[in-house]
């Protein structure tokens, strides 16, 4: 079976662990413990302090893919594909070939629903196996509020999963998703639903990992700080700092 027919199958049975990674020693602690890892296009306003996603280029994330490749053995490795690199199926194609043969990952994730289906049809024909992004949509939403709040929001949001199921997706993130909303649309899918602040109805969920550990200053709603790496990056500095101050450091130990 392949690797997702295999994923897939875990549906209404064991829940889908997933978190992104940017670089190699990250992807190579994740990888004991995740089933998916995502190279993000977060990664812009992580590491790279964009206002928003749509600044990650092609290469920039094709070049963190390389470094996260390094450190995976076993999980599904999916590579955002950033802004304006699949406006079309021809486009989506080209880079989508690009990225699978740089960084040698499992499939790619495309935000949207309706408008990219056809260009998901495309790579699926072409074996790119796609996971699709609904619910807020940070590459190209205005605003970043939770999706579900009126009829016309839900009656999308359902239409587009069943759309981008038919397309060939193996896989959903719903970002931001009104609970019940998720909750239905889990239901109505043969396919994996990855949630990120859209409940635990989901198939299974992801967070960006410099949120999980408390690295990201920022506190949304949605996250839950599993660790203050913050603290712990402090204390070891400090500690540092001192030792130099003092000329405790390098020892002998550490010397030639
Ligand atoms: O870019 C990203 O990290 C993502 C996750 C938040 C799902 O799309």
């Amino acid at each position: 079976m392949s690797k997702i027919k295999k994923i897939i199958s875990r549906k209404n049975k064991t829940k889908i662990v997933s978190l992104t990674a940017y670089s190699k020693n990250v992807a190579s602690i994740l990888d004991n413990y995740c089933d998916i890892i995502l190279v993000g296009d977060s990664l812009g306003s992580v590491l790279y302090n964009y206002k928003s996603t749509r600044e990650v280029t092609l290469n920039t994330i094709i070049e963190h893919s390389k470094s996260v490749r390094m450190g995976i053995k076993k999980s599904l490795m999916i590579v955002d594909m950033p802004h304006n690199t699949y406006r079309n199926p021809k486009e989506a194609l080209k880079n989508a070939k690009r990225i699978m043969k740089k960084t040698k990952c499992d499939g790619v994730k495309l935000e949207g629903g309706k408008k990219i289906c056809e260009t998901v049809e495309t790579l699926v024909k072409n074996k790119i196996p796609v996971m699709g992004h609904l619910g807020l949509l940070p590459q190209s939403d205005k605003t970043f509020k939770f999706k579900g709040k009126n009829e016309l929001e839900r009656n999308n949001i359902i239409r587009d999963a069943q759309l981008l199921e038919k397309a060939g997706v193996f896989s959903i993130v719903l970002e931001c998703v009104e609970t019940s909303l998720a909750k239905l649309v889990t239901k109505s899918l043969n396919i994996l639903t990855i949630g990120i602040g859209s409940s635990k109805y989901c198939d299974g969920q992801i967070l960006v990992f410099d949120d999980l550990i408390g690295l990201n200053p920022i506190n949304y709603r949605f996250v839950k700080k599993y660790a203050n790496i913050r603290n712990y990056i402090s204390k070891a500095v400090i500690n540092y700092s001192k030792e130099v101050k003092k000329n405790k450091f390098p020892n002998k130990k550490n010397s030639y």
